[in-house]
C-alpha cells in the first residue's frame, strides 16, 4: 500500500529541497552572531524619532562575514551537486546563492529598522518577524533578480518546507547559541 504522508515526491524531497536551497540564507545569521562586533552598519546614528537607525546588533563585520559564509557554503554544494550527482535537488547558481545570502541578512536589518521604529531595544523579542526576516529578504531579491531561477527550482511543497522549518530552526539555533553563550538571549 502506498503511504502518501511519507511519499517521496511530496515529503522526503521537498523536505531536502527545502534544506538544500536555505543553507546559504540560514548560515550567515550564526556566523553574523559568532564573527560579529566593531562598527555598527548605522554608524550609532540615530533615526529622525531619536532612536538608532538599525542598533549596535547590526555591525559591518557580521554582515560581511555573514554573507561570505552563506556564498561560501552554497559554492561548496554547486560543486557538492556536480560531484555527488545530486540532480534530484534544485539547482543552485552564484547568483541564487549570493541572493540568498545577501537577502537573509539584508532581511535581518530591515526588520530591525522597524524594531527600532516601533521602540523594542536591541535583542528584544520580536515574534514572527524575528524567525521570517530572513526568508522574506531572501525570496524578495530572488523575486526582483532572478524571478526565473525562484520559479524554476523552487516547487510549492518546498516552499512549504520553509515555512514549517524556518522557525524550528531558528529556536534551535538560538538556543544553542545562548547555551555556548555566543548569543545573550535565547531567541
Ligand atoms: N550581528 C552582527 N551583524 C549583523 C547581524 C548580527 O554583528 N548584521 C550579531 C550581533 O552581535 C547581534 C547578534 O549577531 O547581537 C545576534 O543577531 P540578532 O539576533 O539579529 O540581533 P539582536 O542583537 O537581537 O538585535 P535586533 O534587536 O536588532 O534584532
Ligand atoms: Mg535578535
Amino acid at each position: 500500500m502506498e503511504c502518501y504522508i511519507i511519499s517521496t515526491d511530496f515529503f522526503i524531497i521537498p523536505l531536502l529541497s527545502a534544506v538544500w536551497i536555505m543553507l546559504p540564507a540560514y548560515l550567515p545569521n550564526p556566523v553574523a552572531a559568532v564573527s560579529g562586533g566593531g562598527t555598527p552598519v548605522d554608524f550609532g546614528r540615530n533615526f529622525t524619532d531619536g532612536r538608532r537607525i538599525f542598533g549596535d546588533g547590526k555591525t559591518w563585520r557580521g554582515l560581511i562575514v555573514g554573507i561570505l559564509a552563506g556564498v561560501g557554503i552554497g559554492i561548496i554544494q554547486i560543486w557538492a551537486a556536480g560531484a555527488f550527482e545530486l540532480g534530484f535537488l534544485p539547482h543552485l547558481t552564484l547568483l541564487a546563492v549570493c541572493l540568498l545570502a545577501a537577502g537573509a541578512l539584508l532581511g535581518d536589518i530591515v526588520k530591525s529598522f522597524f524594531k527600532r521604529r516601533y521602540g523594542r531595544e536591541r535583542g528584544a523579542k520580536w515574534p514572527v518577524a524575528d524567525q521570517y526576516d530572513l526568508v522574506a529578504g531572501a525570496f524578495l531579491l530572488l523575486v526582483i533578480f532572478d524571478s526565473g531561477w525562484l520559479f524554476g527550482e523552487i516547487t510549492l511543497p518546498a516552499f512549504i518546507f520553509i515555512l514549517i522549518l524556518t522557525p524550528i530552526l531558528h529556536r534551535a539555533v538560538n538556543i544553542i547559541g545562548f547555551t555556548i553563550k555566543v548569543k545573550d538571549v535565547p531567541w
